[in-house]
């Protein structure tokens, strides 16, 4: 098989689905219903056209094309990376064998409970982010956006392609359901709590793309040492896109916190509200908020159900081969997170293997602590003595053994008095939400930008920022 893909095809692809008719028929049956989910749940602002990369080729160099497209003939399309023929399984029991090209018949319902989990939080995110077009900050800023939602239904198609291709009728029943359940639905939300969370405001959204998204890629990465061939090299390059939406969080949070130590330095005051720029406690609030759901996206801190997939195979830990143990974790113990019989946060032994949604959390968690660093150097640039900071793990939990007790951001332990009294000076209030919401008007002239965020350094592939990345109707 090569490495480019061919867009003669219905569905560009390459993985030859051109030879086997009964699998692109059946694909083909689901591309309308993904057109009219699209048109229905997705981006709600109506664009002529919009400089979007392409995937083109899973190669090293130059794998995506830029160009001026019609959001609506996207080419989504199905590519996974190239095929390792020497590839062993990494970890677990079966460690050292040949990876698996069929799905093992013991694994089989585990194997497509991960895919249809994975698969339900892409057009989740879409539909969470379908108003944002509305009220950008910049063409610029617009065009990230779509950018971020057409790659999200790019993953969508990644995982139904798994599910049509390897899990027969059952898998094409997920692959209906995964368009039927909908963000923040009544009747049939998403699956994951974060992501039947709103993304109001353009704020949310970089906090989203830094820290929800983020847990997207550690999730991937796990994925991506699966013994399941054909889901690792799916998820080996949707973490390759992935890095872009990394890029607009970080680059996106960068700008509000540099645009706001401007402010404060330019009228020597905390009280940015008056010049139209984002107050450094009320970026604060929000980034408690986001990390602490996302936090909670890993799981309790100790799962029986994880466990088994490390041992099958199914999904390893994050940068597997660059751990220094015996990949099995059968004989190794692990302190995870507790909380006392007298109330206090402690740490108790685990087995390591019951421990694995703790590691995989640790492993996010410092790097979220980049980004910390990296809007605090924009702090200290602009010669100002404030700095953000990530919240206690324990803080505002709603899964896990912190599920049922209050801390504040510093991890002191509070009655529920105290929490409600003091909540509202760590999370965002409503005055927050409706301030930043009344910032939120759409930028749209070329080489401008709203007044709450700072341009970007550099445009998107070598164009400047004044470039049309976004032609309105
Ligand atoms: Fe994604
Ligand atoms: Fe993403």
């Amino acid at each position: 098989m090569g490495t480019a893909a061919d867009y003669t095809e219905k569905i560009p692809n390459n993985v030859d689905l051109h030879t086997d008719r009964r699998l692109a028929r059946a694909l083909e049956s689901w591309q309308p219903n993904f057109l009219t989910w699209w048109s229905s749940m997705g981006p709600t602002l109506p664009t002529q056209d919009v400089y979007l990369r392409t995937a083109v080729n899973v190669g090293r160099e130059g794998w995506a094309h830029f160009g001026h497209v019609a959001m609506r003939d996207y080419r989504w399309g199905i590519f996974l990376a190239e095929r390792d023929r020497d590839r062993r399984i990494g970890f677990g029991a079966h460690m050292g064998e040949p990876v698996w090209q069929k799905v093992p018949g013991e694994y089989r319902a585990e194997l497509q409970r991960l895919i249809v989990i994975q698969g339900d939080t892409e057009p989740a995110s879409v539909e969470q982010q379908r108003n944002l077009g509305a009220t950008a900050p910049s063409l610029y800023d617009l065009r990230n956006l779509f950018q971020v939602n057409v790659e999200e239904g790019r993953h969508l198609w990644a995982m139904v392609y798994l599910l049509h291709a390897y899990f027969g009728r059952d898998g094409r029943e997920e692959a209906e359901a995964l368009l039927h359940r909908n963000s923040g639905s009544e009747d049939a939300p998403r699956i994951l709590g974060a992501f039947n969370e709103e993304t109001p405001d353009w704020l949310s959204f970089f906090m989203f793309t830094y820290f929800t998204d983020r847990d997207g890629k550690y999730q991937l990465g796990t994925l991506k040492e699966s013994a399941f061939d054909p889901l690792s090299r799916t998820c080996e390059f949707m973490l390759k896109e992935e890095a872009h939406h990394m890029f607009v969080g970080t680059t996106g949070i960068d700008r509000v916190v540099e645009r706001t130590a401007q402010v404060m330095r330019e009228h020597d005051t905390d009280e940015v509200v008056g010049h139209g720029a984002i107050p450094l406690d009320v970026i604060q609030r929000y980034l408690n908020f986001h990390y602490s759901v996302s936090l909670d996206l890993f799981g309790g801190e100790t799962s029986t159900n994880v466990a088994n997939y490390f041992s099958a195979g199914l999904k390893g830990r994050w940068s597997e081969d660059r751990r220094k143990d015996d990949h099995r974790l059968t004989d190794d113990g692990m302190l995870v997170d507790t909380v006392t019989e007298d109330g206090e946060i402690g740490q108790t032994e685990v087995a390591a293997l019951t421990g694995l949604n703790t590691d995989l959390r640790r492993e996010y968690i410092s790097d979220c602590e980049n980004g910390v660093v990296r809007w605090n150097r924009v702090l200290a640039e602009a010669d100002l003595p404030q700095r953000l900071r990530l919240p206690h793990v324990a803080f505002n939990r709603k899964v896990g053994v912190f599920a049922g007790i209050e801390t504040s951001p510093s991890g002191e332990r509070l009655s529920t008095q105290e929490w409600t009294e003091r909540k509202d000076t760590w999370l965002p209030t409503d005055v927050d939400k409706s301030y930043v919401r009344s910032l939120m008007r759409p930028v749209y002239e070329r080489g401008k930008i709203a007044s709450w965020i700072a341009p970007p350094r550099n445009g998107i592939n070598g164009k400047p920022f004044d470039y049309d990345y976004v032609n309105l109707p």
